[in-house]
């Protein structure tokens, strides 16, 4: 038996109730969960855990569980009209709709975060059912994202499903689905996010900025300006937004005045004008294995200039003798075939990748990042990643 409450009952007190504990999952809305799942568990290796439809009472949506090393996808898609993931679908696509993290006391952290500034979007409810209950509140955060605040009791207690276990009331494991034997055989290697990046409208990003340190905590981590990302033709600018313990670091990009159109305005077209998820970092150690796996499963991912080679090694060995740390360890002609992106900084270098967008509108995408101490997020590879994007926007015509 499954019941509904909008008080729960209290939980275990935690002297700062914004303290977060984990990126508990991120919520993705689709038009179609069950071929969408088929996608990320094909080409990206997730298995695909554990379902709330039909088939198990779940009458008002379907949403799949997708899970790879502590990355948690939940694939939602409406079945009624009026659900509201189907009236996002129509109007983003596909796209990111919740960013929720795992907390001590969803109603105290939900409750401190509305004190702070902070417009609620859901007020705190809890489902439960014999084996625990899970309580949720919601914030609105930059246009149509929401961050969740997830408190796990019992049978849904977070360290249970960090080990396998069941995800909330309703969620069944999926029981026979041929790509997770597969894909247990054939690791991708994702580890969890590591990043997670908005955009925002021109002009908006102090503001998501100042949003981040007044009601969730945050601070910022680093800044980097149209001077540091830009080419000849566009540019952006971007501030790096971290949680107190630095569990979740958040970039925030609004688009920058160049001859052309930024990448970040080329979003926000195809995305009705309103923020949103620009791409998710997904973490790897081992950057050359995971890019491989990838490749060979037929994942799309940006093309680098071959004349990129000729100067990277020079400029992020340069860098790390500089400060005292070991060259890039990883086969240089490997990175090379596999077109991989190298950049260091005065902590160590990082290997990072990315996707072409995950759907046909030129939205969502995700990046595949390996750090050997390098704690930034690849700014001497901006020249050369944005003009393999404007190839892109010119081939889509949006440039
Ligand atoms: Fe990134």
């Amino acid at each position: 038996m499954t019941t509904f409450a909008s008080k729960p009952a209290a939980a275990p007190q935690n002297t700062d109730p914004l303290t977060l504990i984990d990126v508990d999952h991120v919520r993705f809305y689709v038009g179609n969960a069950k071929q969408a799942a088929y996608f990320y568990a094909q080409c990206f290796g997730f298995q695909v855990e554990q379902i709330a439809d039909l088939t198990t009472g779940w009458r008002k949506s379907a949403q799949y569980l997708l899970t790879q090393g502590n990355i948690r996808f939940v694939l939602e898609t409406a079945l009624t009209d009026d659900h509201p993931a189907a009236k996002e679908c129509m109007l983003y696509g596909d796209g990111v709709k919740d960013v929720a993290f795992t907390v001590f006391n969803a109603e105290a952290a939900w409750k401190q975060a509305v004190k702070n500034g902070g417009k609620s979007a859901m007020e705190p409810t809890e489902i439960k059912d014999e084996n625990g209950s899970v309580v949720v509140a919601s914030i609105q955060t930059y246009g149509r994202c929401v961050h969740s605040f997830v408190e796990r009791r019992g049978g849904y207690a977070y360290d249970k499903l960090k080990t396998g276990g069941t995800f909330a009331p309703y969620f069944k494991r999926v029981p026979q689905f041929a790509l997770n034997d597969y894909n247990l055989k054939h690791p991708c290697g994702l580890k969890f996010v590591d990043h997670l990046v908005g955009n925002v409208e021109l002009g908006g990003m102090n503001r998501w900025v100042e949003w981040y340190e007044k009601v969730l905590g945050f601070s910022m981590f680093k800044h980097f300006d149209d001077a540091d990302i830009s080419t000849e033709f566009s540019a952006l600018m971007s501030k790096v937004m971290a949680s107190g313990n630095n569990l979740i670091k958040m970039p925030i990009n609004e688009p920058a005045e160049g001859k052309k159109k930024s990448q970040v305005q080329e979003y926000l077209d195809w995305h009705k004008n309103v923020p949103g998820v620009q791409h998710l970092a997904l973490r790897t150690d081992d950057e050359l294995h995971s890019i491989s796996e990838l490749r060979r499963r037929g994942v799309d991912f940006l093309a680098i200039p071959e004349t990129y080679y000729t100067q990277v090694w020079d400029r992020v060995n340069k860098m790390l003798t500089a400060h005292g740390h070991t060259p890039v360890k990883e086969d240089h002609q490997k990175v090379k075939d596999l077109g991989i992106l190298v950049d260091a900084d005065d902590e160590g270098y990082l290997l990072q990748l990315f996707t072409k967008p995950l759907q046909d509108r030129p939205t969502l995408f995700f990046e595949i990042i390996c750090r050997r101490g390098s704690q930034s997020f690849g700014k001497g590879n901006f020249k050369a990643l944005f003009e393999a994007l404007e190839h892109e926007q010119e081939r889509r015509g949006n440039l």
